[in-house]
């Protein structure tokens, strides 16, 4: 476990963390189900979370045994066909959806010289961060379209972690999927789990809700976790 002294940045994960979007992809992926007449569980809805766009079309047809139903191009077009459901969803976010404290959060950061990027699979993230009015809070973002491998894969993570010029040891990671706690971790950041999903993969640090998060609560935990051991 790492000395809360070495920590100098923080990668987040967009969707559900920083705001409430994790919802509307649910709700546009639903709706595509339902227009592919395909099977929907609240379960598969989790499974999803962190999950890219192709990747997480391929995990819907499966669950309904269709994975080999469609060509790549059919299922191209009804990626597109998601998306369109999901801007549409977006469209009204104001700096209003930004969840409970992490303004604060990332204020507070800014001011104790903190850096901070993001790692989030979502194509529509910089326009996301724009209609909340945070964009300026990040060193920068990584583009999803330059990965090879999607979480649960560490890639986004490392590339978020270049993007701070810091190593490892140095950042904090912040995710409320599972699959994004298990890229945390397997790029060497200390994972901030929020939720239950998050916990599931058993995250070094851990909290129920966005609004927990502060520079001390994270001292605070990085402590009693160092004494456990
Ligand atoms: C992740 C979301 O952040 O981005 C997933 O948790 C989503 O639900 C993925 O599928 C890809 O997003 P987009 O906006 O590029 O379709
Ligand atoms: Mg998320």
């Amino acid at each position: 476990m790492v000395d809360f002294s070495d920590i100098k940045g923080f990668t987040f994960d967009l969707d559900g963390v920083i705001t409430d979007t994790a919802k509307f992809h649910e709700q546009a992926w639903r709706q595509l189900a339902s227009e592919l007449h395909v099977n929907w569980s609240d379960e598969l809805g989790n499974q999803l979370k962190g999950i890219g766009r192709m990747d997480s079309l391929n995990m819907i047809l499966a669950a309904s045994g269709e994975q080999d139903k469609y060509s790549e191009e059919e299922k191209q077009a009804f990626t597109v066909q998601k998306n369109t459901h999901y801007v549409e969803l977006i469209q009204k976010i104001t700096p209003a959806d930004i969840l409970p404290g992490i303004t604060a959060f990332l204020a507070e950061i800014k001011d104790r010289g903190y850096v901070a990027s993001i790692a989030s699979a979502s194509k529509n993230a910089p326009k996301i961060l724009e209609k909340l009015g945070i964009t300026d809070n990040f060193v920068g973002i990584v583009d999803p379209a330059t990965l090879s491998h999607g979480k649960p894969d560490p890639e986004i993570f490392i590339k978020a972690g270049q993007l701070l010029q810091l190593e490892p040891h140095q950042i904090i990671g912040l995710e409320d999927a599972s699959a994004g706690v298990q890229a945390i971790k397997a790029a060497g950041q200390t994972a901030l789990g929020i939720g239950e999903s998050a916990k599931s993969a058993d995250p070094q640090l851990w909290v129920e809700s966005t609004v927990e998060i502060t520079l001390e609560k994270i001292e605070h935990e990085l402590m009693i976790s160092e004494n456990k051991v």
